[in-house]
C-alpha cells in the first residue's frame, strides 16, 4: 500500500479526489496526513475523512529554508512514500527537494512547460492560446520545469475567465492526479523519469 502525504494551500480539490480514491479498498494508496504552508480551507477535507493534518506556516518563519526544514520535519514523522503537492502555492528550498526527490510529485494547472508558475491559468488567458491543459511532474529544483509524468490538453473557450477555464482543468487534474497515484502505485519508475530532462527532439 503506497502511503502519501498531501500538501495543499488553498481549497483541496485534488486532495479530495486521492481521498475519495483512498475510500475504495481496491485502491493500492492512501493518504496518511496531509500539510498546508497555511490555514487553508482543503483541510477540512482531511478532518472529514479522518486524516490528521499539520501546518507549517510560511509566515512564522525567517527564511523560506527554515520554513523548508520545519515542513520536511513534519513530512518525516509519516515516513511516507510519496509527497503530492497538490496546489502547494510555495516553492520548496532546494534541500526539501532533494530530500524527497524523486517521490515528490506536484500538479499543475497547464500543459508545462507551457506557462509555469503560480499563475498558469491567467498567463493562458492572457497569452490568447486556443488550448492550455493539466499536467503531473516529478518535482526538481526548477519552477514546474521537472519531469513530466502525463499531461492531457484542455481547450480555451472564447470569453473564458480565469475562473471559468481553471475550473475546467481541475476536473482533468484530478483524473491524472488520481490515476498517476495509482500508476506509482503499480511500480511506475519516478527515479528513471527523473533523469529525462531533455525534451526528445533535442540532440546532443
Ligand atoms: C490546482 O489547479 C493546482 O494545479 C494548482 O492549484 C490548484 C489547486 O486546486 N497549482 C498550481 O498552480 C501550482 N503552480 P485545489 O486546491 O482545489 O486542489
Amino acid at each position: 500500500m503506497l502511503s502519501i502525504v498531501v500538501l495543499i494551500s488553498g481549497t483541496g480539490s485534488n486532495l479530495r479526489a486521492l481521498l475519495e480514491a483512498s475510500a475504495d479498498a481496491e485502491y493500492p494508496a492512501r493518504v496518511i496526513a496531509v500539510g498546508a504552508d497555511r490555514e487553508a480551507p482543503g483541510l477540512a477535507h482531511a478532518e472529514e475523512f479522518g486524516i490528521p493534518s499539520f501546518t507549517v506556516p510560511f509566515s512564522s518563519y525567517d527564511s523560506r529554508e527554515a520554513w523548508g526544514a520545519a515542513l520536511l520535519e513534519q513530512i518525516r514523522v509519516w515516513n511516507p512514500d510519496l509527497v503530492v503537492l497538490s496546489g502547494l502555492m510555495r516553492l520548496l528550498p532546494p534541500n526539501v527537494v532533494e530530500a524527497l526527490t524523486p517521490n515528490i510529485i506536484n500538479t499543475h494547472p497547464a500543459y508545462l512547460p507551457e506557462f509555469p508558475g503560480a499563475h498558469g491559468v491567467r498567463d493562458a488567458i492572457r497569452a490568447g492560446v486556443e488550448q492550455t491543459g493539466a499536467s503531473i511532474i516529478v518535482v526538481d529544483n526548477g519552477v514546474d520545469q521537472g519531469p513530466i509524468i502525463v499531461q492531457e490538453r484542455i481547450p480555451v473557450l472564447p470569453g473564458d475567465t480565469e475562473h471559468e477555464l481553471h475550473e475546467r482543468i481541475k476536473p482533468v487534474e484530478r483524473r491524472l492526479l488520481v490515476q498517476t497515484v495509482l500508476d506509482i502505485a503499480n511500480g511506475l519508475d519516478l527515479g528513471a523519469l527523473s533523469t529525462r530532462r531533455l525534451p526528445a527532439t533535442i540532440k546532443e
